[in-house]
């Protein structure tokens, strides 16, 4: 299949209403796009990530109007969280609208639902005439693409349209809230920390896998993630890396002597928007170790945290 690249957020809007699988920007991660009302666009999309059908897809609205199109019993704590962060980097899972197809939420009754707030993401949207179904832009199992360019090398000759667009502002994917539940739970550490979600409902409980232990809620926990062709290798600071010329740094303090490649981020912002360009930068120069300084767990750290343990096989 041919991709068109495309700069017009319209042109991209037209060929996902026309059936297509469109990727596109958002302040997260790259996503690629179904129209919900498009059965084989959907089927499309797990197999051009190579995706498992076990495995549900968000569902992306461009404005809290299109929320009653996916999701029924919207609770009070869901809507407070609605208020405070929609639209944004908070993905919020509910119980589902009959309208949503079981291959989105591969056989739940409920639905993940984002509302992001890139501007290109948002005229995309808006020309969209139902709401979009989309993971993220990468093939199963590797990094998610933060730039167009890493979408086009995984994804190339897969799927119909690239509407390229400008670098991920924040690197890493949105932040799940499981509000399905009597008492809302944290399923997937992201840029809304849950500093901030505790300051709108200090209930929320955190996901005892995303904190690493015991069996996993989201059915995508479970897979492996994040994981360049290199090991990664999550290091303290306080550590001596073993250095050498096939292997890679990045974190906040060092350079280590000796390793082949690095970067030295100024602050957690930087290293979560750097974090998976720098796997796929790592994978093209052939480094077969990249150490990951493991931030603390708290505010973004906590995100990134889970990203590098999770790209090192350790949960
Ligand atoms: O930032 C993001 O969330 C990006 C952009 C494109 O929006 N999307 C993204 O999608 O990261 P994906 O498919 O790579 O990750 C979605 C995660 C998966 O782990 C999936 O299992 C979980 O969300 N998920 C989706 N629907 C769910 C549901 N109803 N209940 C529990 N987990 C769900
Ligand atoms: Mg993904």
């Amino acid at each position: 299949m041919q991709t068109t690249l495309t700069d017009s957020a319209e042109v991209a809007a037209d060929l996902l209403n026309s059936g297509g699988v469109v990727a596109f920007p958002t302040e997260t991660v790259y996503g690629l796009g179904a129209g919900i009302c498009h059965p084989e666009a959907i089927r499309k999309v797990f197999q051009a990530k190579g995706r498992p059908g076990d495995n549900p897809l968000i569902v992306h609205i461009y404005s809290i109007e299109q929320l009653a199109l996916v999701a029924d019993e919207i609770s009070t704590d869901a809507r407070l969280l609605i208020e405070r962060f929609f639209p944004g980097p908070l993905t919020l899972v509910l119980k589902k609208n009959p309208h949503i197809p079981y291959s989105v939420t591969a056989g739940l009754e409920t639905v993940g639902v984002r509302c992001p707030a890139n501007p290109v993401a948002r005229e995309f949207l808006s020309h969209c005439t139902c709401p979009v179904a989309a993971p993220s832009a990468n093939l199963s199992g590797l990094p998610s693409a933060t730039s167009w360019e890493a979408v086009y090398e995984d994804l190339n000759g897969k799927i119909d349209a690239l509407l390229r667009g400008k670098p991920s502002t924040i690197g890493l994917e949105s932040t799940i809230v499981d509000c399905s539940t009597s008492i809302p739970v944290l399923l997937r550490a992201g840029a809304i920390t849950l500093e901030q979600l505790h300051s709108v409902l200090p209930e929320i409980t955190v996901n005892p896998a995303s904190d690493e232990q015991e069996t996993p809620k989201s059915p995508g926990l479970k897979y492996p993630h994040y994981a360049p062709k290199a090991s990664i290798i999550p290091c303290r600071t306080d550590e001596t890396i073993p250095t050498g010329p096939s292997s890679a740094f990045i974190g906040l303090s060092g350079p280590p002597e000796g390793v082949a490649l690095f970067k030295i981020c100024r602050n957690l912002e930087e290293y979560g928007r750097e974090l998976f360009s720098f796997f796929r930068q790592c994978d093209a120069q052939g480094i077969n170790r990249i150490y990951c300084e493991l931030p603390a767990n708290s505010g973004i750290g906590r995100a990134i945290r889970d990203r590098v343990l999770r790209a090192s096989g350790s949960h």
